[in-house]
């Protein structure tokens, strides 16, 4: 049988860390596939963070990050430099994964080329073009430009249903960022980080929080922060601790509304094995991410999602997350609930598992060999 040429493209922090079990998958067939990674490297210092971790090294490495830059100013960077990767390596499909600038740019690359394409999470909807921004838009592009679409969830599967994609061409495989946490969570891990172990995980109610998303980036993200920031004045055994997105933007507001508190902790974006590791100790979880919205689920800890639409009802519906917007009288109360209210922090603190059994890579790899 002639191999499959793969190029497996990704850039930032998420998409590394659900395309490291893809990446070893292939490496683990090399009778069925050539693969080689190209990394735009759109955020750098936390794609090499997971680069790291997951021991991979790109074979590509387009290093268009720079700071501040536009979506527009990523696009055209992008698609540039993977013109001349797909020229050089001429592969028979090209895999991108999720939503991101990289995500379109890596997708419109390949079709440029006639190449195949697979999208690895494919389906997701919030049904706002502007929430999430610019990724709803950046999914629904991708998703036109497939040749075979990774559907995490049946309910991703409906969605592609509905646009009318061809049935043939969608395979339900669970999410991979799945099957990257089976590998990482040590119920005895200890951190690096003084200042993380000593928090007294037993005692106190550490909340961990992330923010990050551009749509809200000004008054949501400081009503955000805000909510959290009552929150620990009003509970003596609350500690928050908050490793921050590189995003000066982000940082900004962060600095601004929480100051120096004692018991908020902004620290520098966490390695995935502290940060999912803390994940797993912590009590519960506010975030406006995508990847932590699926891992949180499946570590049995309450995620409040701070956004106004979600892609991911998955989680809301088996009942380890809720999405409370951006108002902060609202988080706040929400909050207090699952801060006093044990009954219901328990009914929440569920581990369940919407996206699929940790295998997502390998039905992946399977879906490929038997279709392409
Ligand atoms: C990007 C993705 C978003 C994803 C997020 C994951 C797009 C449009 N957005 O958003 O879908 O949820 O990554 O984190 O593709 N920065 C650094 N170093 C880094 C990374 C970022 O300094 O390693 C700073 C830079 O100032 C950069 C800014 O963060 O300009 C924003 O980065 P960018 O990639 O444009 O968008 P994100 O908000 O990270
Ligand atoms: N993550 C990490 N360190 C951090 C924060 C997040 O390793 O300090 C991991 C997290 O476990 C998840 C991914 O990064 O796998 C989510 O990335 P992010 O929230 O930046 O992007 P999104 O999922 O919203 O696109």
């Amino acid at each position: 049988m002639k191999k499959i040429k793969v190029l497996v493209i990704f850039g930032t922090r998420p998409e590394a860390v659900k395309m490291a079990p893809i990446v070893k998958a292939l490496k683990k067939n090399p009778d069925a596939f050539v693969s080689k990674i190209c990394v735009t490297a759109q955020h750098r210092y936390m794609l090499d963070q997971v680069l790291r971790i997951f021991d991979i090294q790109p074979d590509y490495d387009l290093n268009i990050f720079e700071d501040g830059q536009t979506l527009t100013q990523i696009t055209c960077r992008a698609l540039m430099g993977l013109e001349e990767v797909i020229e050089d390596f001429k592969p028979d499909l090209v895999l991108v994964q999720g939503d991101t600038t990289t995500v379109f740019s890596g997708a419109l690359a390949a079709f440029y080329h006639q190449v195949k394409i697979g999208h690895v999470e494919a389906g997701l909807r919030s049904g706002n073009l502007y929430s999430p921004y610019p990724e709803e838009v950046n999914r629904i592009l991708t998703g036109v430009l497939a040749d075979f679409h990774f559907a995490p969830t049946q309910t991703s599967k409906n969605n592609l249903l509905r646009e009318g994609y061809d049935e043939s061409k969608i395979f339900i495989t669970g999410n991979t960022s799945i099957d990257a946490l089976k590998w990482v969570i040590d119920e005895n891990y200890i951190f690096e980080d003084e200042a993380i172990n000593k928090i007294d995980f037993k005692n106190k109610k550490v909340i961990l929080l992330t923010a990050h998303r551009r749509e809200n980036i000004g008054r949501p993200m400081e009503n955000i922060f805000s909510a959290l920031k009552d929150i620990v004045e009003e509970n003596r055994d609350v500690e928050v601790i908050y490793p921050m997105h590189l995003n000066p933007k982000v940082r900004e507001i962060a600095h601004k509304v929480f100051k120096s508190m004692e018991r908020v902790h902004l620290i520098e974006p966490l390695d995935y094995l502290p940060f999912t590791n803390l994940m797993n100790k912590c009590y519960l979880v506010v975030t406006d991410s995508g990847g932590v919205q699926e891992e949180a689920p499946s570590l049995g800890k309450p995620v409040l999602v701070v956004r106004r639409e979600t892609e991911r009802p998955e989680g809301i519906e088996a009942g380890t997350a809720r999405l409370v917007g951006t108002d902060r009288a609202n988080i706040c109360k929400e909050l207090n609930i699952l801060l006093h209210d044990q009954e219901e922090y328990k009914k929440m603190a569920n581990s369940v598992n919407p996206y699929g059994d940790g295998r997502a890579a390998e039905y992946i790899i399977q879906a490929i060999k038997d279709n392409f």
